[in-house]
């Protein structure tokens, strides 16, 4: 059922400061795009300053999302050429590198799945992409290699469901049966992005691989519906059909990239699949949705930030696919049109509404980084990705700190050679508090009875 909102949410919304955009001008994007970062940084210094941690933002958002926002961030200086945050950003990352330099801080063990781990590693990946001068004694694309090194440990023998990646990565932590597309598919994107960036044909195979797996455990349909886990318990012999935003966008835009690298049918059939989004986009207002929850008003903290995650995708799979780039773009348009209508307030006070689609209400870091992303993503047309030859117009890439050498070449994007010292191995010990799977299960059976 799609609630019938119409004019009245809106009428109210516009009592509501707004960010101003006109969404055909650089200018303007790059304007709202910096009023939202700078809310988001306002209110990460304010946590920082009481905590004394850096990388942590505040409760209930989980570890994930703090790697992620942060990721958010370094797209924003690369995207914008605004770098004054690319410090804060760097101490942030280096702060929570953790063992095995491959994002595992011991405080995080009970809430590290290998899809959390996978979310600074693709932040520490993008600071390569984009050409950020490497830290003192470590490498950017390094810790990026670190992560899938901890992975690839991690895949299942063949006997456990014939492969695949368990969400979590600790036994003791409530969901180590649990197979979910999100786990795979962020290590199917990593591995892509990786084979992108290094030539390293290492990567290309275990995302084929992972890819191969997903499909051949039905995680993905025939038609590419991307469904939300499996159940290593029962050997991956029922699935769990619920659908969200983020796997299918990072298995689209993983796709994208294989297809630039090969124009192999098999990635472009794939990314013209995945970019099938009509069940991730209202019809009316042509904007972002997340329809297993957002209907009835169901989304818990977590599924409050995935459009963001997917807009991102969406964005970033039209540079390695431009034939994507129309649909994309008008999706994008559409949503990020609604959501400045829908930030109010400004530094630390900056709400950005969740729903773009009618006027309900809710604010918090997953909102204020979905109209981030939303709008930024729509200079990906000029400035690229960062990785391999396209785009990199931006005139102001050179500015602060921290975004040297990314057009000379200064910056050594190769990866180190493997150090057996650093070899993978489990660490850490603790209970988990994060969602539970039953928890999860009934979320969704309820919302997918009203959609
Ligand atoms: C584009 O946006 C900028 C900043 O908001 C504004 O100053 C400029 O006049 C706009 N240009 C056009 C052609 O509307
Ligand atoms: C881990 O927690 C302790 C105690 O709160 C804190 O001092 C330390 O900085 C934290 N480390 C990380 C990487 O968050
Ligand atoms: C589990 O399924 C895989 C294929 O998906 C199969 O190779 C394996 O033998 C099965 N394991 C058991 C214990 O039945
Ligand atoms: C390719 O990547 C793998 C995995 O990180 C690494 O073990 C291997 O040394 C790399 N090969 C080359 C030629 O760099
Ligand atoms: C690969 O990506 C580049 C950069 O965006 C683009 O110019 C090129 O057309 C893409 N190749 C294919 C086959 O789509």
């Amino acid at each position: 059922m799609h609630r019938i909102t119409l004019a009245l949410p809106l009428f109210l919304s516009a009592a509501r400061a707004a960010i101003d955009l006109d969404v055909t001008n650089d200018s303007s994007i790059k304007d709202a795009a910096s009023k939202i970062a700078g809310g988001i940084a306002a209110q990460y210094k304010s946590v920082l300053e009481e905590s004394g941690v850096p990388g942590l933002f505040n409760d209930p958002h989980y570890w994930w999302q703090f790697g992620y926002t942060f990721n958010t961030l370094i797209e924003y200086a690369h995207l914008t050429g605004d770098n004054q945050y690319n410090d804060m950003t760097k101490e942030a990352l280096l702060f929570q590198i953790g063992d095995l330099d491959a994002f595992m801080p011991p405080n995080q063990t009970r809430n590290l799945g290998n899809e959390d781990q996978a979310f600074w590693g693709l932040a520490s990946l993008t600071a390569a992409e984009v050409g950020w001068e490497n830290p003192e004694g470590k490498k950017w694309i390094d810790l990026a290699t670190n992560v899938f090194n901890t992975q690839v440990e991690r895949w299942n023998p063949e006997e456990t469901c014939g492969g695949g990646l368990r969400w979590q990565i600790f036994p003791f932590n409530k969901g180590y049966n649990y197979m979910s597309s999100m786990t795979n598919g962020m290590f199917f994107l990593l591995s892509a992005r990786l084979a992108k960036i290094t030539g390293n044909e290492t990567y290309s195979e275990w995302a084929t691989k992972s890819y191969d797996w997903a499909r051949s455990a039905e995680l993905i349909s025939e038609e590419y519906s991307v469904w939300d886990g499996t159940d290593a318990d029962s050997n991956c012999s029922e699935i769990n059909k619920l659908q969200w935003s983020y796997p299918r966008g990072v298995y689209l835009e993983g796709s994208a990239i294989l297809y630039n690298m090969t124009e192999d049918d098999k990635w472009k059939e794939a990314t013209e699949g995945f970019a099938q989004t009509e069940l991730f986009v209202e019809e009316e207002a042509g904007v972002i949705i997340e329809p297993a929850c957002e209907w009835n008003e169901k989304c818990n903290v977590d599924q409050r930030a995935y459009k963001g995650i997917f807009a991102r995708s969406l964005a970033r799979a039209a540079v390695s696919a431009p034939f994507l780039a129309e649909t994309s773009n008008k999706i994008l348009q559409a949503s990020a049109e609604k959501a400045a209508e829908r930030c109010d307030g400004e530094g630390e006070e900056l709400e950005c509404e969740f729903t773009w689609a009618d006027g309900q209400e809710g604010f918090g870091l997953g909102e204020n980084t979905n109209a981030l992303q939303v709008i930024q993503g729509l200079l990906y047309s000029k400035a690229g990705t960062g990785s391999g030859s396209e785009g990199g117009e931006n005139e102001d890439r050179e500015g602060g700190e921290g975004s040297e050498g990314s057009e000379g070449g200064a910056n050594d994007n190769s990866p180190s050679e493997t150090d057996s010292a650093n070899s993978p191995q489990e660490t850490g010990a603790a209970g988990r508090t994060q969602i539970t799977w039953a928890g999860l299960i009934l979320a969704g059976a309820l919302a997918a009875f009203t959609v």
